[in-house]
Order: structure tokens, then C-alpha cells, then sequence
């Protein structure tokens, strides 16, 4: 089966990278249970021994800043250069790699923790558990990892980007408990699921979990 998801994701970020800058400038400001859950997910890094935490997906890099601020070693990896190319701008001591999490450029058990924010959304469901399988090689056994998503079923299509331009970008929204399925069948433990806004439309979920020791 021919697999465009990829080269349609990228095109769509690398079209709509500033729309979409400009659409979670200062997201994090009024998101309390985000900053939560980044705030435990460094101190567990931390408690773990510390060391390179991947931000896989990071978009403009406000997430691998963040997490920079908490004290993590925290690097961003993106499928869009155009996306890359502004994280690298505007936070320019940070490193951002362009990359897929389909097949990271990382050793094995090379990362102290991993992060992908609304990342998956975009990965279809016959090649999520590749990227878990890619998420649990790279993560050293008893590493945080950190995974959030759109909350519902099925899979929403657009055509224009927040800049006006057309895009061919797909979006799946997931339940937690089969995201937690997934990391399992992957080798991950999970530790903590929690459900933001759940009386909303579209509501917001992170799952905590560890790679087996
Ligand atoms: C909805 S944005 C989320 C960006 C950021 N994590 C945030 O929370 O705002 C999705 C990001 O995932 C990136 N992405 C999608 N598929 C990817 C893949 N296979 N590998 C790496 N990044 C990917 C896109 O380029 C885009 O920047």
C-alpha cells in the first residue's frame, strides 16, 4: 500500500508551519493540566538519572522550551523543516533535528524520557505501533514517557490550513484506554491516563508510561 501520510503531514506543517506557530503562541499559559503533566514528567526524569529527552513532533518548540525551563535536557525532533526552521529560530540554543518518529535517528536506549504532544494524532492507525515499537527502543528501561492526543473516534480530514492554503492533512482522535493498549503491546507500562475536558467536543488526553525494565 502506497503510504502518502507522511509526505502529505510534512506538506501540510511545511505549508500552514506559521499559521500554525501563531495558533498555540502562549498555549501552554492557559493549559494547567499541561503544565502539570510536563512538570511531573521532568521531576520523574529527573528522578530517573536524568539525561537527552526527545520532544518527538515538537512543532515550534514552545513544548521542548518548556521542558528546557523545567531543568530537562530536552532536544525537538519534527517531520517539517518549515517547522524545525522556526523552533530553531526562535529558540535558537535549543536543538531541533528534522526527523520522522517512524524511524528515529536515535540509539537504542539512548533517550532518559520522550514527549510527543499531539504528534500522533497524525499517525494512522496501522503505523502506530511502529512508532511505539520506535518510541520503546529508543527510551532506556524505566524512562518517562509522555504521550498526548485529540479524545473521540475516527479520523478528520482538512483541506486548508490556518493560513488559508489547501493541505491534505489527516488528524485521528483515539481513547485513552486503546493509546494504552498500544504502548502495552509495545513493552511499555502504563502509569497514570488522564482525561482533560471531557465534557467538550474534542477533549484532550496524557498517558504516562515506562518501558519495562
Ligand atoms: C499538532 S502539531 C503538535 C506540535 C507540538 N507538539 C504542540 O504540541 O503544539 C503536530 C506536529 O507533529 C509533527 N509530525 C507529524 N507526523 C510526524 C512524524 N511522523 N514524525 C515527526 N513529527 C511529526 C508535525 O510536523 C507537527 O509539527
Amino acid at each position: 500500500m502506497a503510504d502518502t501520510w507522511l509526505s502529505d503531514t510534512r506538506a501540510a506543517y511545511d505549508t500552514d508551519a506559521s499559521g500554525y506557530t501563531e495558533r498555540v503562541r502562549g498555549l501552554l499559559d492557559d493549559k494547567p493540566y499541561l503544565r502539570a503533566s510536563l512538570a511531573l514528567f521532568a521531576e520523574s526524569v529527573q528522578a530517573a538519572g536524568g539525561g537527552p529527552v526527545a520532544d518527538v513532533g515538537c512543532g515550534p518548540g514552545y513544548v521542548t522550551e518548556h521542558l528546557r525551563d523545567a531543568g530537562v535536557d530536552a532536544f525537538g525532533i519534527d517531520l517539517s523543516p518549515e517547522m524545525v526552521a522556526i523552533a530553531r529560530r526562535t529558540y535558537p540554543r535549543v536543538r531541533f533535528d528534522v526527523g520522522t518518529m517512524t524511524d528515529l535517528d536515535l540509539a537504542d536506549g539512548s533517550l532518559a524520557g520522550l514527549v510527543a504532544f499531539w504528534s500522533i494524532i497524525h499517525v494512522p492507525d496501522h503505523a502506530l505501533p511502529g512508532v511505539f515499537a520506535e518510541f520503546h527502543r529508543v527510551t532506556r528501561p524505566g524512562a518517562p514517557v509522555l504521550i498526548g492526543f485529540h479524545v473521540g473516534e475516527g479520523v478528520r480530514h482538512s483541506s486548508e490550513g490556518y493560513t488559508g492554503r489547501p493541505v491534505s492533512l489527516d488528524s485521528h482522535r483515539r481513547r485513552p484506554y486503546s493509546v494504552a493498549d498500544l504502548l502495552r503491546d509495545a513493552g511499555f507500562t502504563i502509569e497514570a491516563e488522564l482525561l482533560m475536558r471531557p465534557d467538550e467536543d474534542v477533549p484532550g488526553a496524557v498517558v504516562f508510561a515506562r518501558p519495562e525494565r
